[in-house]
């Protein structure tokens, strides 16, 4: 399993806004909201437009982000899409935050 790496401080994330942040190569969202943080690939699966500057939607246990280039929905604690026209999920980060640094490091299986 690959090693946790420090992404980013905890102190630094807004509620409900997402961060770009990079795991190696990869780009990722991490996302605070409300007590958790989430973390999915940031391109979309589509044709790879940045999820980052698309619109979150907290709504009990519905979270999502919406692609800004055509519409998808990501599930952002699931990484699947939830509205075409993309069909493929993006990947998801566990999450660990300790001393106020925020770790990641990719899901098993995702
Ligand atoms: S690039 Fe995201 S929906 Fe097309």
């Amino acid at each position: 399993m690959a090693d946790w790496i420090e992404v980013a401080l905890e102190a630094n994330l807004i509620d409900r806004k997402p961060t770009r942040v990079m795991f190696g190569d990869e780009p990722v969202l991490l996302l605070e909201a409300s007590a958790d943080v989430f973390a999915i690939g940031n391109q979309c699966t589509h044709q790879g437009a940045g999820l980052d500057k698309g619109v979150v939607r907290i709504a009990g246990s519905v979270r999502t982000v919406t692609c800004p280039a055509h519409g998808s929905m990501f599930n952002l604690e699931t990484g699947k899409p939830m509205r075409p026209p993309a069909t493929k999920s993006v990947p998801v980060y566990d999450v660990r935050i300790e001393d106020g640094r925020v770790y990641i490091r990719p899901r098993a299986n995702s």
